[in-house]
């Protein structure tokens, strides 16, 4: 079924039971691949399978079997994939093939501890068929109990494999010219940036500065645990900085922390391997919940989405280099007929929307900053809810307010206001607000501040509303577009 209360109508889903981490994000002959942490028998986590999803445009996904099941090895837990273009590893007779790199987690028979080791399987028809390597686990390391999520890819400079792996609050990187035989490389993270909780879902890749492929940075995305004590629960840092192969080293003094968003529920997120030159983008996209209540959203027979692909980029603004995310442009094929409004002011207790009654659509906004103290949109409106995205000039901040969404008292920590800094640029502000049946994504400015944050507004609830409060905002253009359902 696709039309059930919550059913996510422009973000992937599993058509039953439970999902977490995206995994192996590999595009291939015209394909992009979408595994995912999958429990097949239950809406909550349990023995973890990798399920599987195909899509030839980011946005419409063909279910396909399960990949992965346990086996002698345990659990199939995080991990990869890459083309192995040049049959390094010998899987595929010389031709071109699929390989994976997950996680086998598992009970270690000596001391009963979790155990965690790296292994493959490979694919010769285009993913849809999958044999685990005989030589499995490929690579151990008795130092790290928590050693997992290896993401790998191949290193032109020094003409070698990498892969780059959670072990405990650090990540390690390995080397390898098969795949098979992995060497130690390095360790980085000992005293730099948030160590909360435990990191997981690691990912390394080199981007372009201001679009130009003559400077680049490298960017280091690294999720980080639950923990009882922080109320925020899972959510992703990233660092900036230098990769010479071996050693990554990071641009930030090694108190600062950088999330990848403000909201709650963009976890576990990395990028698709192998997007071809000619297209140039990385891809990325996050499991779109969170460990702190990820296994009570009131959902019945399925649980969890995946955020928007999303492309990452950096830009330089006065002397720093920042990280922007944008949806994939693939979504505005999902654009129906806009709504639109032009250098109009909006003032305190007026609501320029109230004809509009909508499930699920964009809103793109440009605002000139005037005398309002706060200003925004209420989305999934009714007596009674409403998701709020403001701006509030004091602070210059954008948040997301879903103390009134809908559903919320499944978990204490659920209902809540997130907050984080956005700069205006020549006073004004640009927002992009992606509304589905059960989520909401932010993009201020050229998406260098985001909020991802899921919300259970009932089916009646769709009224919207523009607002500022003591005093006005002028609306230098609005456009309010609803989206067709990738189902139909
Ligand atoms: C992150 C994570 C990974 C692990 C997987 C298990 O959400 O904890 O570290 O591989 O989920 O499902």
């Amino acid at each position: 079924m696709t039309n059930e209360l919550y059913r996510p109508q422009f973000h992937f889903s599993p058509q039953q039971n439970w999902m977490n981490d995206p995994n192996g994000l590999v595009y291939f002959h015209g394909e992009y691949h979408l595994f995912y942490q999958y429990h097949p028998h239950g809406t909550t986590w349990g023995p973890m399978h990798w399920g599987h999803a195909i899509s030839k445009d980011l946005v419409h996904w063909e279910h396909a079997p399960i990949t992965l099941e346990p086996d002698e090895h345990g659990q199939i837990f995080s991990g990869s994939a890459v083309v192995d273009w040049q049959d390094t590893t010998g899987f595929f007779n010389g031709e071109v093939g699929l390989v994976a790199i997950f996680t086998h987690h598992d009970q270690d028979p000596d001391s009963d501890l979790p155990r965690e080791r790296q292994s493959l399987a490979y694919s010769s028809d285009s993913g849809r068929t999958w044999t685990k390597y005989s030589g499995n686990p490929v690579l151990t390391d008795s130092r790290f109990p928590d050693f997992r999520d290896p993401k790998v890819f191949w290193h032109t400079q020094t003409n070698q494999w990498v892969m780059i792996l959670a072990s405990g609050q650090t990540v390690s990187i390995y080397h390898s010219a098969n795949l098979k035989d992995w060497s130690f490389a390095s360790q980085f993270g000992d005293g730099e940036g948030a160590h909360v909780g435990v990191w997981e879902c690691p990912d390394l890749f080199e981007l372009a500065i201001d679009g130009d492929p003559a400077r680049t940075k490298w960017v280091m995305l690294v999720s980080i645990g639950n923990s009882p004590e922080h109320r925020e629960g899972s959510r992703t840092q990233y660092f900036i900085g230098d990769f010479d192969g071996t050693a990554f080293k990071n641009d930030a003094s090694p108190e600062t922390v950088q999330w990848l968003d403000g909201g709650r529920d963009n976890y576990a997120g990395v990028s698709w391997s192998d997007i071809p030159a000619k297209d140039g983008r990385r891809i990325y996209i996050g499991w779109m919940s969170n460990w702190k209540y990820a296994q009570v959203t009131p959902t019945e027979s399925w649980r969890s989405a995946m955020t928007m692909p999303r492309s990452l980029a950096l830009i330089s603004r006065k002397d720093q280099i920042i990280l922007v995310q944008q949806p994939v442009h693939e979504l505005n094929h999902l654009k129906l007929g806009t709504y639109k409004w032009n250098e109009t002011i909006v003032e305190p207790g007026q609501n320029l929307l109230s004809k509009l009654d909508l499930p699920y659509f964009v809103i793109e906004a440009e605002f000139e900053l005037q005398t309002a103290a706060e200003f925004g949109l209420k989305v999934r409106t009714s007596n009674f809810s409403e998701t709020v995205v403001g701006y509030e000039m004091e602070k210059q901040e954008i948040f997301v307010d879903r103390s009134r969404s809908g559903e919320v008292s499944f978990h204490a920590d659920f209902s809540g206001r997130h907050a984080v800094k956005a700069e205006t640029s020549d006073g004004r502000l640009k927002l992009q607000i992606w509304v589905d049946t059960s989520s909401i994504e932010v993009f201020a400015g050229e998406g260098e501040a985001v909020i991802t944050d899921l919300i259970f507004p009932g089916e009646e609830e769709q009224g919207l509303e523009i607002y500022a409060l003591h005093g006005t905002v002028k609306l230098i253009s609005l456009n309010i577009t609803p989206l067709k359902s990738i189902w139909t």
